[in-house]
């Protein structure tokens, strides 16, 4: 590996724009390519991004010698495909969360990145966050007290068409998938795995979750309760109740830039990360890459891919529940 992390983002949609604006402030990276659908779109995106080269499909992207990873940012219905390109022409592979649509799919991209022997990480960046995981480590020593009950909330209204990629069955629309990921993670990092989850949702006329409420039963009678909505304007938040207090993350709980302990008996105490937010988060998700790259690591220990495949076991079981079906369901 050289010293510098070459990038090859693939699709040119809202959150390919945002990774390329914090790529450019994480030191040791660049970005080497951008692939599209169309030609057009990938010479703006380039222009604009300062990558060198532009490609008018997917398949000349991966194949583009310059780049060592390949960052996927597709819809989920598509991120399988993408990925398993990008593994075929010997890359490495950042996948945007959700990993796939459900756990079928995710076993097989992990099958894929250990036959071709590649790196394979799913962008959930909230875990590399610096402020999260002090929260995560400081919780577990116990310093805050024994861990009660977590409370998570993400939630924005969508407002988009039917074709729009939130809403449309066809390409993993749902508010689940796409938000309720977060809250879920959230509880995952701050309690250890759930030992049970029970979900409530309103659907769409096309099928998809709208809002959907989860509660969860985790280790030593700690309970969360997790939302997330397409329609309404959540606060956002998160705040896990101890026996000495309260965690409260400000919004954004996914990528705070600080938290507090407020004690029951005492005055607030203000939580920072070890080590610098990088552009708005995303830089330290591509900097964990970075980093186990160069040490020849296939997986990050911040995002195991057991984890991605056990949060993705809890979304195939909780959209049972509510009744999401997509077509790669079977
Ligand atoms: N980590 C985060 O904070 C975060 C935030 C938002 C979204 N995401 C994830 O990132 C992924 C993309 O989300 P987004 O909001 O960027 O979506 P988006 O704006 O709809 O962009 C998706 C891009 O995928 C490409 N694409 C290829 N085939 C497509 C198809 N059949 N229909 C639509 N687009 C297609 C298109 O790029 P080209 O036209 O250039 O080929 C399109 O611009 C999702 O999996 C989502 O969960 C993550």
């Amino acid at each position: 590996m050289a010293d510098v992390t070459r990038w090859g983002i693939l699709a040119t949609g809202k959150i390919a724009h945002t990774f390329a604006t914090d790529l450019a402030v994480t030191p040791g990276h660049e970005l080497a390519a951008v692939g599209s659908r169309r030609l057009e779109p990938a010479q703006a995106f380039a222009q604009r991004h300062g990558a060198a080269a532009a490609y008018g499909s997917y398949e000349e992207l991966v194949a583009d010698p310059d780049v060592d990873v390949i960052y996927v940012a597709t819809p989920h219905a598509l991120h399988l495909e993408h990925a398993r390109l990008a593994f075929e022409a010997g890359k490495h592979v950042l996948c945007e969360k959700p990993l796939t649509l459900n756990i079928a799919e995710a076993e097989e991209l992990v099958r894929l990145a250990r036959e071709h022997d590649r790196f394979l990480m799913e962008a959930m960046w909230m875990a590399c966050n610096p402020v999260v995981l002090r929260i995560a480590e400081d919780l577990r020593s116990g310093r805050f007290g024994v861990p009660r009950h977590v409370h998570a909330e993400l939630g924005f209204r969508v407002d988009a068409g039917p074709e729009d990629r939130m809403f449309n069955p066809d390409l993993g629309g749902g508010a689940l998938l796409d938000m309720g990921i977060y809250p879920l993670t959230f509880a995952h990092l701050m309690l250890g795995p759930a030992s049970s989850l029970a979900a409530v949702a309103t659907l769409s006329e096309a099928g998809v979750d709208l809002d959907v409420a989860v509660t969860g039963a985790y280790a030593g009678g700690a309970l969360a309760t997790m939302v997330a909505s397409m329609t309404a304007w959540s606060s956002r938040e998160a705040s896990i109740a101890t026996s000495l207090g309260r965690v409260h993350v400000p919004a954004q709980f996914h990528h705070p830039t600080h938290a507090f302990f407020v004690p029951a008996d005492g005055e607030p105490e203000r939580i920072e990360g070890d080590g610098p937010i990088i552009g708005i988060g995303y830089g330290n998700e591509i900097a964990e890459v970075g980093r186990c790259l160069q040490a020849g690591l296939r997986e990050s220990p911040l995002v195991p891919l057991d984890r991605t495949l056990l949060l993705m076991r809890q979304l195939d079981d909780l959209r049972r529940q509510i009744g999401v079906r997509y077509a790669a369901d079977g």
